[in-house]
């Protein structure tokens, strides 16, 4: 059987970067990002493109959307090269949504649901080992290895007014997205205001259900 080609949709910070990974050793699919690769690509010149700014440094750190055409030209090539996919972080709105109808299709659609007090708290308390790649919480999931613990850093986009900043842009534009999904009937919810591991066994058996 083909390996299954998976969307993981919810707010900044409702762990799509947490359960994607999960996902991806479970069930053996690429790992398609739109934020990690932008994140890769911070500095490239996109002035040719008729974009406001020259890079998508300019439009990430104020917690603004890349230009369409950057980022649908990346997840093409992403998903061109896939077998079997789980795709976070795209699409952010609807022309991005009517794009990637014509680049492939899809077998589940999820959605984290999570409050916004509680996305907050998660990003700002949020992160990154620069070695690994790992994601760590201060408070929920501290690293237990004092090594790791001292060379952590924050995203430039996780303090408080970025934040902010992208919680009204998600709700803006994203969440049109997810209302659109759901009225295809398309859409699964599953309440990721949980510990990451009850979030898996859900995420988990609706993967293997719809698949
Ligand atoms: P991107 O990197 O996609 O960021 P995001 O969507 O804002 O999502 P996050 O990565 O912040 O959160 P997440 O849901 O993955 O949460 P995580 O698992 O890390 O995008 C960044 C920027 O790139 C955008 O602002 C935009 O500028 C640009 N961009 C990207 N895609 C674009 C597109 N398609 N179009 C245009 N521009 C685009 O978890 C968060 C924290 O919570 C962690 O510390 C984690 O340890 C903790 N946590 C996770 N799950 C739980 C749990 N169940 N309980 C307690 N803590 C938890």
């Amino acid at each position: 059987m083909a390996q299954p080609r998976i969307l993981i949709l919810g707010a900044p910070g409702a762990g799509k970067g947490t359960q994607s990974a999960k996902i991806t050793d479970h069930f053996d699919v690429d790992h398609v990002t739109t934020g990690d690769a932008l994140r890769a690509n911070k500095d490239m010149d996109i002035s040719d493109m008729d974009t406001e700014y020259d890079t998508p440094r300019e439009y990430m750190d104020r917690g603004e959307l890349v230009p369409d055409e950057v980022v649908n030209a990346i997840v093409e090539e992403a998903l061109t090269q896939a077998d079997g996919f789980v795709l976070d972080g795209y699409p952010r709105n609807l022309e991005q949504a009517e794009e990637l109808e014509g680049m492939t299709d899809l077998d589940v659609v999820l959605s984290l649901d999570v409050s916004e007090e509680e996305l907050v708290h998660r990003l700002t308390g949020r992160r990154m080992d620069p070695e690994t790649g790992d994601i760590y919480h201060l408070e929920y999931n501290p690293p237990e290895d004092p090594e790791v613990e001292e060379r952590l850093v924050q995203r430039d986009d996780d303090t408080e007014e970025t934040v902010k900043e992208r919680l009204r842009v998600y709700h803006e534009n994203t969440e049109p997205v997810i209302e659109y999904y759901d009225e295809t009937g398309a859409l699964e919810r599953v309440d990721g205001e949980r510990a990451p591991e009850e979030v898996w066994e859900d995420v988990k058996e609706t993967i293997e259900s719809a698949t």
